[in-house]
């Protein structure tokens, strides 16, 4: 028994004193701590070695003390252990230097032996399990397939991902290939991060956003029901779909328990078009942790007060920004435990 479990409660959209409070990217850039080790070891280095990810997925617990641990990772390792070869740059961001170009690069791709490539994941998750001792729930995530498929394709970051559009529009039944493979190796790949104790699993679909409403049924939404789908609701899953406000109302039809909401969708709308039915996650403006800290205190109430204390998970509209004061971080989580 997990001894704070107001996200777990939250998440089974039972009554909490209330609303747990988490940071995306927590474990992130704005702690001296985390520039010290990124210093010392490239990132994949740090997401491949247990001890290094679970030491940095236990900084912000000790630092800013959310209720909840998100295990430190990328959504990329997956592609990696698919058989792209993919290096995080200081300066571009992630760059695949063997995109996916045709069908045989897609038939290429490796599903089956993906957990013993991932193996160093579950052995953080093992050790991160063993130094939370119980008092908080440990997250445990992947990209959606549409989301891995953008990197895939377009072998870099992206504002807009055209090329990566561009080639599904031409080539439909390759990207639906391509997704349905990353989908196969996401199912095996959580399944066992739930067999290795991660008490909730999250879904980002980053990417979602550039998609219509059409395409999103097309090429997102069905390989992250398959997915959520295929867990059979043993633990919540948490879907955060980011610019996908025309998408929430059939996101909200799908077996999640809760919704991630950005910033651009006010709390009001997120409620309304997913029915008042689901725990909804989100969605301070990273960049307001920048304002003066009493500010901070206003903005955060008010955005509670906003999408109502219960079924509610306090957190950023997305992940929280390099150079963002520690001391501000700290007041937005204890204005929310203050309540
Ligand atoms: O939330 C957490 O603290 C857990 C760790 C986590 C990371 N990436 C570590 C990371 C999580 C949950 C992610 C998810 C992720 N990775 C997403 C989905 C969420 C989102 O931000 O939309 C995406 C799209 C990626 C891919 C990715 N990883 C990019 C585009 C970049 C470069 C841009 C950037 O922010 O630097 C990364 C690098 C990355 N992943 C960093 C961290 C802490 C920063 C680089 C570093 O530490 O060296």
């Amino acid at each position: 028994m997990i001894k704070n479990n107001l996200l777990i409660r939250a998440l089974k959209k039972e009554k909490t004193e209330r609303p747990p409070v988490w940071i995306m990217r927590q474990a992130g850039r704005y702690l001296p701590e985390f520039m010290r080790i990124k210093k010392k070891y490239d990132f994949f280095t740090r997401c491949q070695t247990p001890e290094l990810a679970t030491e940095i997925t236990m900084l912000p617990i000790n630092e800013i003390k959310p209720d909840a641990a998100i295990i430190f990772s990328d959504i990329l390792v997956v592609l990696q252990a698919m058989g792209l070869n993919v290096e995080m740059s200081e300066l571009i961001g992630p760059v695949i230097k063997n995109p996916l170009r045709n069908e045989k690069d897609i038939n290429n791709l490796t599903v089956n032996d993906i957990d013993d490539r991932l193996n160093y994941v579950f052995r953080a998750i093992k050790l991160t399990k063993n130094e939370l001792n119980n008092e908080l729930p440990l997250i445990g995530f992947a990209g959606s397939p549409w989301t891995l498929l953008c990197y895939a394709i377009e072998g870099k970051g992206s504002k807009n991902f055209n090329y990566t559009k561009q080639f599904c529009m031409k080539n439909s039944n390759l990207a639906k290939k391509i997704l349905n493979k990353i989908t196969k190796a996401t199912i095996k790949y959580l399944k066992t991060k739930i067999a290795y104790g991660v008490d909730v699993i999250k879904i980002f679909d980053s990417w979602g956003g550039i998609l219509s409403n059409e395409d999103y049924k097309i090429y997102s939404l069905p390989y992250i029901d398959e997915i959520v789908k295929s867990l059979h609701s043993s633990i919540p899953v948490i879907v955060f779909a980011k610019g996908c406000w025309h998408s929430l109302s059939e996101l909200s039809k799908i077996e999640v328990s809760a919704l991630g909401i950005d910033w651009t969708c006010n709390p009001k709308f997120a409620r309304k078009i997913t029915n008042n039915q689901l725990t909804l996650q989100g969605n301070f403006d990273p960049n307001k942790l920048f304002q003066p800290r009493h500010k901070i205190k206003t903005d955060v109430k008010k955005m509670i007060s906003e999408f109502g204390k219960d079924n509610y998970i306090v957190n950023l509209g997305h992940g929280i920004l390099p150079n963002t004061p520690v001391e501000n971080v700290k007041e937005f989580i204890n204005t929310v435990k203050d309540i």
